[in-house]
C-alpha cells in the first residue's frame, strides 16, 4: 500500500488483508488490516509491525518515505503476532540493534515468542522518549488486552496510538472515521464484543484514568481499521456504553436443533418476544457464527438458549457457543434454557449449568418438551417468551 500522511511526517503504513475470513475463530467477513505508523522526527521511529505473510510489503512502504535502515527507534505496543509477526523480519532489515520499546511484560513476552538477542527497552507506565520535535509516553493498558498490551501517545499531535483498542476487523478503500460514517460502528461493536467484552471493568478503569488525565486526543490510530479524526470521543463513548452493557429490551434466542422441534420452540418464544415488544433476534448456529452471535448478546437484556438432547448431553454447537459466551463474561443478562428431547432430556439442565456459572438470572426452569411441540407445548414456549418480556426493561 502508498503510505498515507495523516499529519505532518507521520504515516500510515498498514496493509490490507482483504481476504481472511477466519481470525483465530472470529469471522472477518470483510477482511482485517495490520496498521503501523512512521514517525518522520528527529528520531525516526516505526511503531507495531503487521503479520509475518506481510512484512515485505510493510517494508516497502516504509521504503517509499525512507531507507529503513535509517529507522531509529521500533515501538511494539502489543506482541500478538498480528503485530508482531514481522518484526523479525523488519529488525533483520533495519538493524538487529535498533533499540525495540516496548511494555515490560511486551519484553517478556516478546522473548519468548522469539528467540532474537534484540536490543529491547522495557519502558515504565507513563515513561517518556523523546524524539526531536515530539515526545512520546507510554501508557500501559495491562489485560487489554493482552499483559503487555500499551498505548503510545503523542501530546504535539495529540494522537493515541492504541493497539487493539477502537479497532475494527474491516478491510475497505476508507482510512478514516469521516470517510465510512456510521457504517464502522457494527464493525468495532463486534470487535469489542469479541476480543474486549471480557475487559469491561478495566476499560471503564482505564477511559476514567485517561480522562483524569486530560489527554487530549484528536485522533486515534488503532492497529485495525480505521483512523477516528472525526470524532475520536465517539468511539471512547461507544466503549464506555458497551463494558457498561445496561441491558436493552432485547432478547436473542439462540439454538440448534436435529428434527425441528427446538426451531419450532425457539420460533414460537421469538413470536411472544416480538408480540410483547421486545426486540427479538433468533439465532441457528449452524447459521450464525458465534462472533456475530456473541455482537447480538453485547446489549441485550435477555439471553436464551436451546439444545436438543442429543446422547445425554447438549448439541455440540451450543456446548461450543457456551463455552465461548462463558469465557467472554458478558453481564447483566436475564437468562432461560428450552429444548425438545426423546427420552432422557439433560440439554435444558445443562444449560442452565451453564448459565449458573456466568451469573445470569435464570428466570425460569425451562422448558422441555418430548419430541414434537403440540399445542400445549407451543403454548408452554408463548408463556416462556412472555415471561421474559416481563422481565427486560
Ligand atoms: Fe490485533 Fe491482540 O492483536
Amino acid at each position: 500500500m502508498k503510505p498515507i500522511e495523516i499529519v505532518k511526517d507521520i504515516y500510515w503504513l498498514g496493509v490490507i488483508d482483504w481476504n481472511i475470513r477466519d481470525f483465530h475463530g472470529y469471522s472477518t467477513y470483510q477482511g482485517t488490516t495490520y496498521n503501523s505508523f512512521l514517525i518522520v522526527d528527529e528520531k525516526i521511529t516505526l511503531i507495531d509491525t503487521v503479520k509475518k505473510e506481510f512484512a515485505d510489503e510493510l517494508i516497502a512502504s516504509i521504503s517509499q518515505i525512507i531507507d529503513p535502515k535509517k529507522i531509529d527507534y521500533v515501538i511494539s505496543n502489543h506482541t500478538e503476532m498480528d503485530h508482531s509477526g514481522g518484526l523479525p523480519r523488519v529488525m533483520h532489515r533495519i538493524g538487529e540493534d535498533t533499540p525495540l520499546y516496548c511494555s515490560k511484560m511486551g519484553h517478556k513476552n516478546l522473548s519468548m515468542h522469539f528467540s532474537q538477542e534484540w536490543n529491547y527497552q522495557p519502558v515504565e507506565n507513563g515513561g517518556e522518549l523523546s524524539l526531536g520535535k515530539r515526545t512520546l509516553t507510554f501508557l500501559e493498558t495491562r489485560m487489554l488486552h493482552w499483559p503487555d498490551s500499551m498505548f503510545t501517545y503523542v501530546k504535539e499531535d495529540k494522537i493515541l496510538f492504541s493497539s487493539d483498542a477502537f479497532g475494527q476487523h474491516y478491510a475497505g478503500i476508507e482510512r478514516y472515521d469521516d470517510e465510512i460514517g456510521e457504517a464502522i460502528m457494527p464493525h468495532a461493536k463486534k470487535y469489542f464484543a469479541n476480543i474486549l467484552l471480557l475487559y469491561s471493568p478495566l476499560i471503564l478503569k482505564l477511559v476514567e484514568k485517561v480522562s483524569e488525565m486530560g489527554l487530549a486526543i484528536d485522533m486515534i490510530c488503532p492497529d485495525h481499521g480505521i483512523i477516528w479524526r472525526e470524532n475520536p470521543s465517539k468511539i471512547i463513548n461507544a466503549y464506555v456504553e458497551w463494558s457498561t452493557q445496561k441491558p436493552k429490551r432485547k432478547a436473542v434466542v439462540i439454538y440448534d436443533t436435529m428434527w425441528h422441534s427446538t426451531e419450532i420452540m425457539a420460533e414460537a418464544i421469538v413470536e411472544a418476544l416480538g408480540q410483547e415488544g421486545v426486540n427479538a433476534r433468533l439465532m441457528h448456529l449452524r447459521s450464525c457464527h458465534r462472533s456475530d452471535i456473541i455482537t447480538e448478546v453485547l446489549d441485550a437484556g435477555a439471553v436464551i438458549v436451546g439444545s436438543p438432547t442429543i446422547n445425554n448431553g447438549l448439541f455440540p454447537t451450543v456446548s461450543d457457543f457456551l463455552t465461548y459466551m462463558k469465557g467472554l463474561k458478558p453481564k447483566n443478562k436475564v437468562a432461560a434454557a428450552f429444548g425438545s428431547y426423546g427420552w432422557s432430556g439433560e440439554a435444558v439442565k445443562l444449560i442452565n449449568q451453564e448459565f449458573e456459572e456466568m451469573k445470569f438470572e435464570i428466570i425460569d426452569p425451562g422448558t422441555r418438551i418430548q419430541y414434537v411441540p403440540d399445542d400445549k407445548g407451543l403454548d408452554a414456549c408463548h408463556n416462556l417468551g412472555e415471561k421474559i418480556a416481563r422481565a427486560l426493561p
